[in-house]
């Protein structure tokens, strides 16, 4: 194997913050490799956006290191640094055309007026805006702003993209397609890249990888396949999709301080199964979300076909379980045969 194809496009080595006195960041570490995109994904004020800031250089470690492609890069400033980031509120100039505005990054960098031109007509086609080249900030939509500011970012050509909840300001359905354009993008240039969000469908959806963050610490980094069907914590379990948390001692396992994570598409409604009574329904267009209560505990199901009606009594059987031990995930996953 090269040399290259072994070093990470970002390495984080144990870089920790403390602001107002409160540790923000705490020792994380997180290798990328080169083209790959990482989100990061957790609850409001867990430290993403500093996480970002610390990769930026708009922040600077306590302790620890970064860098990318190898080098060092934890001493120097933001635009010294080869990354580039797209801002949660776009950040526009209001009164310079489109054109100027992508521009501006590379009118600071003293690059050559041909060269300018070049990159940012190639840029603008790029992100669908080239029609856009004379309008203002005000006369495009919010999706085409978006867009501009990744052609900012983008204009740079910067070895690594940081985007910090670029698509919060747009609506659902524009949101859906704004991630794919970027990821399409991303992916054609191969650029390593960072997206944070607070937001799982989109963190899930467009990712190679998800560093799940809780507390200036990353609970887990995987694929969003295995974040989803075998979360390392009880934390991860609970934060990603949905799921039921059940006391060891109600499955009669006798073992306190266990727990058991079922998710709602691994709970069946089965006559020969548990019995319940049925609690709750939620219909959703193609399934129905069901609440079951068996014994003490409220069981979620997703039911495709006729669901029940609350009152119903139903058995229910649980096909798949994870085991948490003290909120770590300790066995591989439990299959129940049907
Ligand atoms: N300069 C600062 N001084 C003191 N505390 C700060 C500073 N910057 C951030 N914090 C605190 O650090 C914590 C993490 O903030 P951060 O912006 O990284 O969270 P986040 O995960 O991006 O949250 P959100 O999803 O709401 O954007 C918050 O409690 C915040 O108040
Ligand atoms: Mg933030």
């Amino acid at each position: 194997m090269t040399e290259s194809s072994t070093t990470p496009g970002l390495r984080l080595a144990g870089i920790s913050k403390v602001l107002g006195g409160r540790t923000i960041v705490d020792d994380l570490h997180l290798d990328i490799a080169p083209g790959e995109m990482v989100s990061l994904l957790g609850p409001s004020g867990c430290g993403k956006t500093t996480t970002l800031r610390l990769i930026a250089g708009f922040l600077h470690p306590d302790q620890g290191t970064v860098e990318v492609a190898g080098t060092d890069i934890t001493r120097l400033g933001p635009e010294r640094r080869p990354s580039a980031m797209v801002f949660q509120n776009y950040a526009l100039w209001p009164h310079m055309s489109i054109t100027k505005n992508v521009a501006f990054p590379l009118k600071v960098a003293r690059v050559p007026r041909t060269e300018v031109k070049e990159r940012v007509a190639e840029v603008l086609e790029l992100v669908g805006l080239s029609h856009h080249a004379d309008s203002r900030p005000a006369h495009i939509s919010g999706g085409e702003q978006q867009r501009a500011a990744l052609a900012r970012a983008l204009v740079q050509r910067p070895q690594l993209l940081l985007l910090d909840e670029p698509l919060s300001n747009l609506d659902a359905k524009l949101r859906v397609r704004v991630r794919e354009e970027i990821r399409d993008i991303q992916q054609r240039l191969g650029i390593t890249t960072v997206l944070v969000t607070h937001d799982q469908e989109e963190a899930l959806s467009v990712s190679d990888r998800v560093a799940v963050m809780s507390e200036g610490r990353i609970e887990q980094v995987s694929t969003p396949a295995e974040l989803y069907r075998a979360p390392a914590t009880a934390f991860v379990a609970g934060f990603i999709g949905s799921s039921n948390t059940i006391p060891a001692l109600d499955l009669g396992e006798g073992e306190p301080g266990a727990e058991w994570m079922v998710r709602p598409e691994d709970v069946r409604l089965d006559p020969a199964g548990m019995p319940g009574v049925v609690t709750r329904v939620l219909p959703h267009g193609h399934y129905a979300e069901v609440v079951v209560q068996v014994n003490d505990t409220n069981l979620r199901a997703f039911v495709t076909g006729e669901p029940p009606e609350p009152g119903d009594e139903v058995g229910v059987r649980i096909s798949r379980a994870l085991r948490y031990r003290d909120g770590k995930l300790d066995d591989a996953p439990v299959t129940v045969p049907a």
